[in-house]
């Protein structure tokens, strides 16, 4: 049955703090910093008093910060005391969430004008801790207290694609070079540079110290150098992974009669879907994600849209291989024909469907909570052609955003037009 939404919610701005590692910044600062930009991208303004409801995406804020009840903290810093702020939390797809939140608000006629946000504060724990907090969100009996670390997971589902479609190393590291490519347009980017950066300056620094000069003529050389590229969990190697990172975004919804008072160039939110899906070790095949399939299914049903019709999507890039078998798994290409489109470069931001123009998860960063909402503000400056740099160099009037809690647990698809 297609399910429908009373009334649209429409985005009439979007604002995000820098991702990175900033030691003498909460959190809630963070959050501040997308807010205060948030506000004053909205074209035709608004007064502070009219929002009136927060929905915050937040993973983990208690293990990373210290920091329990998060939503009310973060409406007091923003100037939103006494309005109904919750947290929403689904591991990695907690922004995403929070999302689908705010729009069921607006379709159901309970709010008009609403706030959703996503923040993670996660480099106040060394690595091995992050790894520990990130891993409880699997099925701990099964899962973490045997070992199974996030990199770990991704590494089975590489590992069993490979075996099932002949992955090669190079596909995985067209991925890594695209998003960073993508990256080093990106100002907001936590690494906001290519690999031939890295690249040029590792070789700067070798030469400073005297050491022996690395034989690296080009990206994929550097990539397939171990000693630069380590493994972290075979076959997946340092530059598969996203970065442990601090940062948040927001966005301001508003339901749909109300959009034109705040912009000529609203973005409308058509289509939402959400499902979940087995723990890891009950899955059938790890090859795919059952719930981001049935989420992108339920999606483009309510937008009436197909696959063909999207002109980018931000997906969930957590891995390379994520980004792989979520291409499959929205439908823009075949399953197991996801890793040869990548190395074919029709992913590319000027490639026939663009994905991660941002730099995904994997070059701008990964704040768990916020990273569904950084999606959103991302496709809102591509869709209004104001990406700058990293403009995708044809129309966007509908886009997709695809948002993965834990290693496919939960799965949150939104679809966007502009009218
Ligand atoms: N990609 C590329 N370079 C990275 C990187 C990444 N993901 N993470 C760190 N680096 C670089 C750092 O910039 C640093 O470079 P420098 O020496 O030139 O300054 C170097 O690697 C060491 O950084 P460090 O922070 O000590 O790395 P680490 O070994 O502690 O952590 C990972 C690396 C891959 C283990 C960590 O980033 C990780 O766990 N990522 C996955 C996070 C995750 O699972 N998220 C949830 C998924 S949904």
């Amino acid at each position: 049955m297609t399910r429908r939404l009373n009334r649209l919610a429409a985005i009439v701005g979007v604002g995000a703090s820098k991702f990175g590692t900033f030691e003498d910044k909460l959190g809630r600062e963070l959050f501040a910093d997308a807010f205060l930009e948030m506000m004053n991208s909205i074209d035709r303004g608004i007064n502070i008093k009219d929002i009136e409801a927060f929905y915050l995406g937040s993973a983990a804020p208690l293990s990373f910060e210290g920091q329990a009840h998060l939503a009310p903290i973060i409406a007091d810093q923003v100037g939103l005391a006494n309005r109904p702020a919750t947290r929403v939390e689904g591991a990695c797809a907690s922004g995403g969430l929070a999302l689908r939140e705010g729009i069921i608000a607006i379709a159901s006629g309970l709010y008009d004008i609403v706030l959703v946000g996503g923040v993670e504060k996660m480099t106040n724990l060394p690595t091995s801790e992050v790894t520990d907090v990130l891993a409880a969100f699997s099925d701990t009996p099964y899962e973490s207290r045997v070992g199974i670390t996030f990199p770990g997971a991704y590494a089975l589902m590489a590992t069993a694609y490979r075996h099932k479609y002949g992955l090669t190393d190079e596909q995985l590291m067209a991925v890594t070079i695209k998003n960073h490519q993508n990256g080093a347009l990106n100002p907001k980017a936590q690494f906001n540079c290519s690999i031939s950066d890295i690249m040029i300056s590792r070789l700067a620094k070798i030469k400073e110290k005297g050491q022996p000069v690395p034989d690296w003529s080009s990206e994929m050389d550097f990539l397939k150098d171990l000693q630069a590229n380590p493994v972290i969990a075979w076959p997946l190697k340092l530059f598969d992974c996203s970065p442990i990172t601090d940062g948040a975004a927001c966005v301001l919804l508003v339901a749909e009669h109300l959009a034109k008072s705040f912009t000529e160039t609203p973005v409308y939110v058509i289509g939402s879907g959400q499902a979940s899906d087995y723990s890891l070790h009950g899955r059938k095949d790890l090859t795919t994600l059952d719930g981001a399939k049935e989420a992108a299914h339920q999606a483009y049903d309510m937008a009436g849209v197909r696959p063909e019709d999207i002109r980018m999507a931000e997906v969930h890039d957590c891995f390379t291989i994520a980004e792989i078998i979520a291409t499959e798994d929205l439908g823009f290409f075949r399953q197991g024909e996801g890793g040869r489109a990548a190395e074919q470069g029709l992913t590319a931001r000027h490639g026939t469907k663009p994905v991660n123009p941002s730099g995904g998860l994997k070059a701008k960063g990964h704040p768990v909570g916020a990273s569904g909402v950084a999606q959103v503000v991302e496709v809102w400056q591509q869709m209004r052609g104001e990406a700058g740099a990293r403009q995708i160099n044809r129309d966007v009037h509908l886009a997709l955003t695809h948002n993965v809690g834990a290693h496919g647990a939960t799965c949150v698809v939104h679809i966007y037009e502009r009218r």
